[in-house]
């Protein structure tokens, strides 16, 4: 039997979370909200991501989240906007440690900021990550269905590919 043998990290808590393998056994994950300060940090996830980041100022990151493991970076979603409907961007893991649930751990934390700001709907824009955000909830729309302030932020107007998948999530 593999004593080492842990739940579903999907369903782990954000701090404290056990994963698989003896080096992060010890180590305990964070997500905690960024400041201006983890600029640098989180243009070198994005990048290393081949996520667009070409718009992202340091003001953005007043409304983005980092999940960091032994104070290395290994994760950030951002959200967009103001009002009911905003717009999640940028959301990426490290490659060390894709795989073990922290995507879609960000991607809870960061409805859950959402909601908290009196948001009730998100959209998104995805060249790479359809299927995983189909199988968080999220749905295919038209481009032109999302609301025009949403539509005029730069992820739409410039930095994502018209090909690119539009998706939206009703929160509950
Ligand atoms: C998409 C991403 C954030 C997922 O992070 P993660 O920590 O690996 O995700 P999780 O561990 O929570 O979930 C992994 C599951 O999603 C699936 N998955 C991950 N990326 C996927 C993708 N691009 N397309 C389809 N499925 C994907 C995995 O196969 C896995 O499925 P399983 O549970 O059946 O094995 C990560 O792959 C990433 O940073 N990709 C590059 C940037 C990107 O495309 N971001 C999204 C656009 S905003």
């Amino acid at each position: 039997m593999n004593h080492h043998q842990t739940p579903n990290p999907r369903h782990a808590t954000p701090t404290g979370s056990p994963a698989r393998g003896a080096r992060r056994r010890n180590s305990s994950l964070t997500i905690r909200a960024a400041t201006r300060e983890d600029y640098p940090a989180v243009l070198a996830l994005l990048n290393a991501a081949h996520l667009p980041h070409s718009d992202l100022t340091a003001e953005h990151l007043d409304h983005f989240l980092l999940a960091e493991r032994d104070e290395e970076l290994e994760g950030v979603v951002g959200l967009e906007g103001e009002g009911e409907a905003r717009l999640l961007r940028s959301l990426a893991v490290a490659e060390r440690a894709q795989g073990q649930g922290l995507g879609h751990q960000l991607l809870e934390a960061a409805e859950a900021s959402a909601r908290e700001q009196g948001a009730d709907r998100l959209w998104l824009l995805t060249t790479t990550a359809e299927p995983f955000f189909a199988r968080a909830g999220y749905a295919r729309a038209e481009r032109e269905t999302a609301p025009k302030a949403l539509r005029l932020l730069t992820e739409f107007t410039s930095v994502c590919p018209s090909t690119a998948a539009c998706m939206t999530k009703l929160l509950s």
